[in-house]
Parts: C-alpha cells; structure tokens; sequence
C-alpha cells in the first residue's frame, strides 16, 4: 500500500513542485522506493521537470496525463490506470548507473477545463451544490487511490488554488509537506492551507490539535542566512509543525528545475544543495514512518 505524500499550499511560487521533484528523486535514488509524482497543477511545472517539454507534448498528444486519465475513467470506465503513468522519468539515475524509478501521471493544461465538465455531469443527478461538489471530489479520490498497489510513494503536486483536484489529494493524503517562504504573507497563507487541511474555522480550534497529530508539516524555503528569517521560522513553529530540515536559496534548487534529458547523478543534478536534498529525504522518511506506524496503531484489530 503507497503512502500519499501531497505537496500544498494555497500560494503561489513557494516551491510546491521543487519539493514534489526533489521528494520524488531522492526516495527513488537513496531509499530505492517506487515512486509516483501526480501533476495536479495546470501549469505542470511537476512534469516538465521531470519529462522536459518535449516528452510532456508527447504524452499530451498521447492522451496520458491527468485530465484524460480523470475524464476517462471518471463514470467507472473499465480503463487500465497504469495506462495514464509514463514511467522511468527524471534525469537522475542510481548509483549503478541505471534510470531512478521514478513515474509520473502527466499534467495537464485542460485539467481546470475538464474539472468543469466532470461538476456538470454531475450536476445532472443533484441540485445541491455541495452534494455534487463531493461527488466529483470524491470520485477523484478513489481515481488518485487506485495507484496505491504500483508504488510505494506517490506524492502528489497540488495547484496554490482551491480545484477539485486539490481537494481530493488533501483529502487522500496521509500527510501533507508545506512549504513556505519565511515572510509575513506566507505565515498567513500556512495559517490558510492549515484550516482547510485541518477543517478548523480558526486558530484557536486548530490549536487544540496537537501539532504532533496534525496531517501536515511545512517545510522552510527560500530560506536567507539572516535573522529575520530565522525569527519568522521561529514565529510559525509555535502554530504549525515545521521541519528542522530548511531549504536555503540555492543555484542548484533552481537549476535543478530545468530538465537536462541526460541522466546524471542526484549529486551532479542538485550540486550545491545536495545536502539539503538528503537532508529532507531523510527528515520526510522519518516523518512518513512515524505517521504511518500511529495509523496501524489507531487503525482496529482486525
Ligand atoms: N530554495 C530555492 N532556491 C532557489 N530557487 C528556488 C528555491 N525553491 C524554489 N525555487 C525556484 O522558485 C521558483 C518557484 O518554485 P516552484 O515552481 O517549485 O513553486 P510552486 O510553489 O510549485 O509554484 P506554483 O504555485 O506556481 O506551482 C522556481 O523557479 C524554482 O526553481
Ligand atoms: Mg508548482
């Protein structure tokens, strides 16, 4: 049974899909897990890191990325899921020279579009809005599980914005990794992701979960060697669970993000963040381990 790692926050720009890639690699390369990455994100950033424009086109024309994969089998259609994953993606190979086996769900640029088209199927059966609202995410949920027995990890790259689609991989996950740049609007959209991941109305309510039980964890990025980032780490730790691992600005954080097509080494692909992508690997596996034995602990005998 995969474990289901989503990457959210409801803002833009703070490195969703960095750490998605970054998480996806590294427990591919050093703890040898099969991984799945599902581009739930429009813009695609996910896939193109990992296949590079010309292999997304590809897959695209090939009608195997999210939104099809979504839209075929939304009714129960009896298509193949593994039929949607392009497998051995990345350019980062394992220490013996063989491809990381890392696959992916493409995404798409239709998934806002066919979202649409599933809620209006739908509403043809209810008139209560929300009712159709939790069917289509409901459906989409059971669409993002049936990959549970193919891989070990699948981690799932959410939109910043509020779709179906990310609604369900909340839903689904069995923890949610943040990441936050450390300033003050930041603070305030972890605030945001944390109410809804939580279904708290505010802070208070949220505060009476324990910050050890809580489906989510953030994780420091874009982190300045300065002390103004260090007192805004500091400010959030006191409301939310964050890692000790941070992710400094780095060259190879962001060169990291283009997709070279020639198979190289985790070390040559990240080159000076290296560390800090062990670092989190290690810090991540850790966090997965403690979750997933409370969840065998909390679940009834059978
Ligand atoms: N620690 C870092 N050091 C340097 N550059 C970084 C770092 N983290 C992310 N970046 C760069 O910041 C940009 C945004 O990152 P990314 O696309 O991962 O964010 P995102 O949260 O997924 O954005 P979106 O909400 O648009 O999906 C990218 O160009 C990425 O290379
Ligand atoms: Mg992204």
């Amino acid at each position: 049974m995969a474990f289901f790692l989503a990457v959210a926050n409801r803002k833009g720009g703070v490195g969703k899909s960095t750490v998605a890639v970054m998480l996806a690699h590294s427990l591919a390369v050093q703890s040898n897990k099969r991984v799945l990455v599902i581009d739930l994100d429009s813009q695609c950033n996910a896939s193109l890191i990992l296949m590079g424009g010309q292999g997304w086109n590809e897959a695209r024309k090939a009608g195997k990325t999210i939104s099809d994969y979504f839209y075929d089998l939304f009714d129960g259609i009896p298509a193949n899921a593994r039929d949607y994953v392009v497998k051995n993606v990345g350019d980062v190979t394992l220490t013996n020279g063989k491809p990381a086996g890392v696959a992916v769900v493409p995404g798409s640029l239709l998934l806002e579009d066919i979202q649409g088209e599933l809620y209006l199927k739908q509403a043809n059966q209810s008139n209560n809005p929300d009712v159709v609202a939790n069917r289509v995410r409901g459906r989409m949920e059971s669409l993002i599980r049936r990959f549970e027995g193919d891989f070990d990890i699948v981690i799932l790259d959410c939109p910043p914005g509020l779709s179906f689609a990310a609604l369900a991989a909340l839903k689904t996950a069995d923890k949610i990794i943040v990441p936050f740049r450390p300033d003050y609007v930041s603070q305030l959209a972890v605030d945001r992701v944390a109410l809804l991941i939580e279904d708290k109305r505010n802070l208070d309510d949220l505060a009476e979960i324990p910050l050890a039980q809580r489906r989510y964890t953030c994780v420091a990025n874009y982190v300045r060697d300065d002390n103004k980032d260090y007192m805004m780490i500091e400010e959030i730790s006191l409301v939310h669970p964050v890692l000790d691992t941070f992710l400094p600005q780095r060259n190879g954080i962001a060169n990291a993000f283009d997709y070279i097509g020639k198979p190289q080494t985790i070390d040559a692909k990240y080159g000076d963040a290296s560390g800090d992508v062990t670092e989190l690997h290690n810090e991540v596996v850790r966090v997965m381990e403690e979750t997933a034995k409370a969840k065998k602990e909390a679940a009834p005998a059978a």
